[in-house]
């Protein structure tokens, strides 16, 4: 085998080495065409999980990495004058150049020859068997053959720059700052003696405002020395490259092109707010030399490579555009207090949550616990501030209703209705799932009248008779349980007149179809849902006054809260999404127009609803699609809402268009929460795949969110607050008497499988790599 490798970065030098040492009668070459010794950049940073796998890969390189470096367990989070001390993270740095001397030494050692000063191309390269492209984020090989690799470069808005300084750090440092023209961030930690890597991330209305981009090398480094005066003490900033970049997040549709393969930065980006470049270049290799281990044939190798390595990939690139994500929102979380703030950096990832950042360092937990008391503390309600309770057990008001917690049962159509009337599956099913200690109890999407019905199923309050059947429900849960109740009411719109949830959703009735209205004619599904007729202000008046007469009859039947459905593309949120409203009037076209009509709707809904309870608004945050709802479309909504009178939006997503393309993953609409709550001060609920009750605990304490709705979990489990309470000792949550033998059994159980899980995954959770003192005098003798 002769295999060549473009690029003699961390990537290359890694395949190289390992391929080498298992088969030492193939040819391999290294081609890197900046001279020996002379690389680009500062510091580089592993985790002690990363660390353990190159100990498996090759022990020589290993050995040599965690001998030459700085090993640090804190992150510290400089915030308005706090440091908030994370402990227990595991990580250790050093200079890109040491890193590369000892691959390039171990590389060259097992015989891999290496050539420094050779710019070269695929083309140089006929006879090879296997060509590695392993040459970097520019890559020039993958930008020849883009349309080959199908390439896509993201360039995100946020503006950094690579700094080094002779600043020495004890640990890794996030030093935030509030200037003049918005937040700025400094990414630092020490990877030898008396040398640290200093990121600067700002976003651009504050490059702009700075006028970093009319500034000179030494200009800017003078004015990031001002920023971070302080933090640096004294120390100077320097940049090899001074350049100040927009992050490029790379994607291929194929890593492979006959025999030449990319690995690492060429391949796939990963920002480093998850330190994980190198690393991912350094893993691709495993994963490329585990490829060629397990198959006969190049070819069959690449397609392996090709396709396992992918899931990986992807899952880290997904972390990293979260990541990135809560650095380019930046000025929005620092409305938050150092804490919370502190939590909510430190969990921005989805990573690290409140449950494993307990097991990492307790203290940290105890400290945001014992935060979010105290600050419930000062708002007056009556909290154990002495032994603080999870978040996600401690009480809310909005508006004048008051929560025991902050689980609440999403909304969801049972599809079991019989001329809008509820039936006793309603009574046996929201029933239960107050008895199972949810705070509160949302009901199923409502409409005001028979022909604003999703489907023959859904529910309808609009007579007395339909009233009393929600009356029921609502006296048996204040009557037997401490939980509330929200009525949802909402208007089917274009999405109307369809089949029953299990039976072929969003698709038209086999027979006994209504007519439906939207925004604008617009069919859900083109030939396949009827064309809606766009509504008039005729029809504007009656469905408002229709919205009215539900909301009236929710208060009638005892509903603590009642919410305006403006999401998931029924007929209110066929208004405000620019996807779905085509309209010429003064209800289309702007934010402002195409808010029009909902406003309407709500603030006769708000009129008509006593002032002591409160009201709630669902919207979808983003339509998943480009051209759709706009982030400061979103803000603008929420705005106008909360001035009309809103006390809770419940911010969901999509569902709005059919072609939409969610991300999904777990908490995946969190986010848009996050940005809702911390921009515009309103009181959010978050929801859509959280399924963990420390996930419900990690979205509450790093303020994404006031209330945390489960939707699907609760179908499968009525009793997740019961269970939660239990496996967090929480005495207070109150079970129905009847129940109550149950509850002790039911704490001793949690408590004990607690227990094991914590010793399970204290027990598997990886090594500390650092050298020990001892081994440093054994080396020395
Ligand atoms: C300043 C800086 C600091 C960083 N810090 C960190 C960090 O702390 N943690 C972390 O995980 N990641 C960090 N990264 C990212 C990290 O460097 C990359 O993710 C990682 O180096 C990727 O490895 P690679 O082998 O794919 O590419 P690279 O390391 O970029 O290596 C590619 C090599 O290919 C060579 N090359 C390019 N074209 C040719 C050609 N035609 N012929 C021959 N040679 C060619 C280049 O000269 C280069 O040496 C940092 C990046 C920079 C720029
Ligand atoms: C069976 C079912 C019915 C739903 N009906 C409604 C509804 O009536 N109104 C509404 O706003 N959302 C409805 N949803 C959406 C949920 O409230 C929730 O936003 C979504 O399922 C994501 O949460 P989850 O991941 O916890 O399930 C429904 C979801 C399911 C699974």
């Amino acid at each position: 085998m002769k295999i060549t490798v473009i690029g003699g970065g961390p990537g290359g030098l890694y395949f190289s080495l390992l391929a080498k040492k298992r088969w030492p009668d193939w040819q391999i070459d290294v081609y890197e065409r900046d001279p020996i010794d002379n690389t680009f950049g500062f510091g580089v940073v592993f985790s002690d999980e990363t660390l353990g796998t190159f100990k498996q890969y090759d022990t020589p390189s290993y050995e040599a990495i965690r001998r030459s470096f700085a090993y640090w367990g804190e992150v510290d989070v400089h915030y308005k004058g706090k440091v908030l001390r994370y402990d227990g993270n595991g990580f250790c740095g050093t200079s890109r150049f040491t890193l590369l001397r000892l691959l390039r030494d171990r590389a060259a050692e097992v015989g891999v020859d290496i050539h420094y000063q050779r710019d070269v191309k695929l083309e140089d390269f006929p006879d090879s068997d296997l060509i590695l492209v392993a040459d970097g984020i520019n890559s020039g090989t993958r930008t020849r053959f883009e349309s080959h690799f199908g390439t896509r470069i993201d360039f995100r808005p946020n503006k950094f720059i690579w700094m080094g300084s002779t600043k020495p750090l004890e640990s890794f440092n996030y030093f935030f700052k509030e200037t003049p023209h918005g937040a700025v961030v400094a990414h630092c930690y020490q990877y030898e003696p008396g040398k640290s890597t200093w990121i600067g991330e700002m976003g651009q209305h504050v490059y702009d405002g700075f006028g970093f981009e009319h500034m000179g090398e030494e200009e800017a480094l003078a004015r990031m020395e001002e920023i971070f005066a302080d933090e640096l003490d004294g120390h100077k900033l320097q940049s090899d490259i001074l350049a100040w970049r927009n992050f490029p997040h790379i994607t291929n549709d194929t890593w492979v092109m006959g025999n030449a393969v990319l690995v690492g930065d060429a391949k796939a980006s990963a920002h480093y707010s998850i330190g994980s470049g190198t690393k991912l270049a350094m893993e691709d290799s495993i994963a490329l030399y585990e490829a060629l281990k397990q198959h006969g044939t190049v070819p069959e190798a690449l397609r392996e490579y090709d396709t396992t390595r992918r899931e990986e990939v992807e899952r880290i690139q997904h972390a990293a555009l979260v990541s990135l994500g809560w650095f380019e929102h930046m000025d929005t979380h620092f409305s938050l207090e150092p804490e919370q703030f502190a939590f909510s950096l430190m969990s921005r990832s989805k990573q690290i949550t409140y449950e494993n950042l307990r097991l990492r360092d307790a203290r940290s937990i105890d400290r945001i616990d014992d935060w979010f008391a105290k600050d419930l503390a000062s708002k007056g309600y009556a909290v154990d501030t002495a032994a603080p309770v999870p978040p996600m057990f401690q009480p809310i008001g909005i508006g004048g209703m008051q929560l025991a917690n902050r689980v609440v049962v999403s909304p969801m159509a049972q599809y079991s209705a019989v001329d809008g009337n509820t039936t006793d599956w309603h009574f046996v099913h929201y029933t239960s799932r107050a008895m199972g200690g949810a705070g509160l109890v949302f009901a199923e999407m409502t409409c005001p009248t028979l022909d604003g019905r999703i489907t023959p199923g859904c529910t309808v309050l609009e007579t007395e008779e339909q009233m009393a059947g929600w009356k029921r429900i609502v006296d048996f849960v204040h009557t037997n349980t401490p939980a509330k109740m929200c009525m949802q009411i909402g208007h089917a719109g274009r999405k109307g007149s369809t089949q029953l949830g299990w039976e072929e959703s969003d698709v038209p009735l086999k027979q006994g179809n209504w007519p439906i209205m939207s925004a604008s004619p617009i069919p859900w599904v083109e030939g396949v849902n009827q064309v809606p007729r766009e509504m008039t202000r005729a029809d504007m008046d009656a469905v408002t006054e229709r919205f009215v007469n539900s909301t009236g009859l929710a208060d009638k039947a005892g509903f603590d809260m009642v919410e305006a459905h403006m999401a998931h593309g029924y007929l209110l949120a066929s208004f405000i999404s620019p996807a779905t409203n085509r309209r010429t009037d003064e209800y289309g076209g702007s934010v402002e127009n195409r808010m029009r009509f909902p406003l309407e709707v709500f603030r006769a809904m708000r009129a008509a609803w006593p002032a002591s309870k409160p009201i709630s608004v669902r919207l979808s945050a983003t339509d998943w699609v480009e051209d759709g709802l706009s982030e400061d479309d979103l803000r603008a909504v929420a705005e106008m809402l909360i001035e009309a009178g809103a006390d809770l939006i419940d911010v969901s997503a999509g569902q709005t268009v059919p072609d939409q393309k969610p991300v999904y993953g777990r908490m995946f609409q969190t986010p848009f929460s996050d940005f809702v709550r911390n921009e515009t001060g309103a009181k959010t609920m978050a929801v859509g795949n959280i399924t963990t009750a420390d996930q419900v605990n990690t979205i509450l304490a790093s303020g994404r969110a006031d209330l945390v709705a489960l939707a699907r979990p609760h179908l499968a489990n009525p009793y997740f607050t019961l269970q939660a309470a239990a496996l967090y000792g929480h005495e207070q949550t109150q079970w129905p008497n009847q129940y109550l033998t149950a509850k002790n059994q039911a704490m001793v159980l949690a408590g004990r499988e607690r227990e094991e899980l914590i010793e399970l995954k204290l027990a598997s959770r990886p090594g500390t790599h650092e050298v020990k003192a001892e081994e440093t005098a054994e080396a020395a003798e």
